[in-house]
């Protein structure tokens, strides 16, 4: 079998956790092959919330094997925190969710050093979640990193060894801080990961591939906060994008199978960045309440604004998007009408293109087309859809060119319909 890819479209945020969730029952394995604590999924049932950042969305149903994947980097005080949560809840899993031996620790510096970076930006900050993200990945690439493998080799050394290289830089940026108090949560992490089962995740994912078994991977955050593709400078510091799962769990590109493109009805952003689809009055802070668009991780509140179709065709073209999942539509089930960009305007010239850079001379131009006004929150099936949302869908197809073939008229599990 192949294994099907979920990502996000928009700015991160678009519902991926609840939709692997609502998916899980279909496959053997679940995946997370990219990003750390940075993320934060919420899933809904049975009148319970609960919040996922490292730890893949497929846990909550039945007995499936989790695995977070070697392009994955790792705190391990949050993911010893994040499991006894879930544990203390009554969701055992240490016995079905392993770890990539491949991938990197989040170590206590970096977390200060993502700090330091973002401090002497100033004005210019990314507005990251201050998880230590960049500096892990940066390590990585520039080969100084520590993996979870390492655990179990000489692994006192090679912490000592990147502790003292980031103590030099965060000297650079006159950083203060409190390393010892960080240590002794990071170091009982460290303890609490060797009582899961470490493995060289590729040949797990590969051997399931090869005996036929479904394999989901679940991304983390969105394609325009992509290291290469989103707006940079002001994106995440990994491939988000479908490719990221090829290098995220070591699978050939000829083995990915359906990739599933999630997006909101709308659009929203956290942290800093160009979003020239934003609102800045009464609609986008309708959009912020009714969708309650806080931050699951950082609580901040998320800049809302209309569906942008310009970089919504261009997600769907970098990752080779099959299937749409439409979520939060029930968001705007009261409003009178609803736009959509469907092209930019750029010094006097209209593209349907993505550009290079999305700044501040990018005028969006909207199609306009008339709200449904009817509580969709109890549907159960698209026999129930309003024809004001049928034709919603019907354009968004026909602008996509790919099919909406789900669609989420609430958070939780239940509010879920398949066409
Ligand atoms: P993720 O990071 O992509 O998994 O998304 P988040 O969990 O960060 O944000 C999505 C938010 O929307 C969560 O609070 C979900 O419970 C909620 N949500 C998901 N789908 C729907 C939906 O169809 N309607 C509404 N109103 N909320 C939804
Ligand atoms: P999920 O998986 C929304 C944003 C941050 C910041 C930028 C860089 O829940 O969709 P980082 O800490 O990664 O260095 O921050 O990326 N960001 C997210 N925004 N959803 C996420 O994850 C995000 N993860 C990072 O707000 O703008
Ligand atoms: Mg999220």
């Amino acid at each position: 079998m192949k294994v099907d890819v979920l990502l996000g479209l928009q700015w991160g945020d678009e519902g991926k956790g609840k939709v692997v969730d609502v998916l899980t029952p279909g496959y053997d394995l679940v995946t997370r092959f990219q990003g750390g604590p940075n993320a934060g999924h919420t899933l809904e049932f049975e009148g319970q919330k609960y919040v996922l950042r490292s730890i893949p969305s497929g846990i909550f149903q039945g007995n499936k094997i989790n695995i977070i994947g070697n392009g994955v980097v790792l705190d391990p005080a949050l993911f010893k925190a994040e499991v006894e949560a879930l544990e203390a809840s009554g969701h055992p899993l240490t016995e079905r969710l392993k770890i990539s031996k491949k991938a990197h620790l989040i170590l206590p510096t970096h977390r200060l050093l993502d700090q330091a970076y973002e401090s002497a930006k100033g004005s210019g900050k990314i507005g990251t979640t201050g998880k230590g993200i960049g500096p892990t990945y940066t390590d990585k690439i520039s080969r100084n990193g520590v993996r979870v493998g390492d655990i179990l080799h000489n692994f006192e050394e090679k912490y000592r060894t990147a502790i003292e290289r980031h103590k030099k830089l965060l000297a650079q940026y006159n950083f203060e801080y409190d390393l010892a108090s960080l240590e002794k949560e990071w170091f009982d992490g460290i303890e609490y990961i060797k009582k899961f089962e470490l493995i060289d995740s590729e040949h797990t994912i590969n051997n399931a591939i090869k005996n036929g078994k479904k394999v989901l991977a679940e991304g983390a955050q969105g394609t325009m906060l992509d290291i290469d593709f989103g707006s940079y400078p002001f994106v995440t510091s990994s491939n988000t994008i479908c490719a990221g799962a090829c290098t995220g769990l070591g699978i050939a590109p000829r083995n990915i199978g359906e990739v599933y493109g999630i997006f909101k009805a709308y659009c929203t952003r956290v942290g800093s960045g160009p979003f020239p689809t934003e609102l800045f009055d009464e609609t986008g802070d309708l959009m912020r309440k009714n969708g309650n668009e806080f931050g699951s991780v950082t609580g901040r509140p998320r800049r809302c604004g209309w569906i942008d179709l310009v970089a919504l065709k261009y997600a769907v073209m970098i990752n080779g998007v099959t299937q749409l999942i439409m979520m939060k539509s029930d968001v705007m089930d009261t409003f009178e009408s609803i736009k959509a960009c469907v092209a930019y305007k750029i010094n006097d010239v209209v593209t349907e293109d993505f550009p290079y850079s999305i700044d501040e001379k990018v005028e969006p131009i909207y199609a306009e087309l008339p709200g449904w006004q009817t509580d969709m929150t109890k549907m159960q099936s698209e026999d129930e859809f309003p024809q004001k949302f049928n034709a919603y869908l019907n354009f968004l197809e026909e602008e996509l060119e790919v099919p909406i073939k789900i669609v989420s008229v609430g958070p939780d599990r239940a509010q879920t319909i398949l066409r």
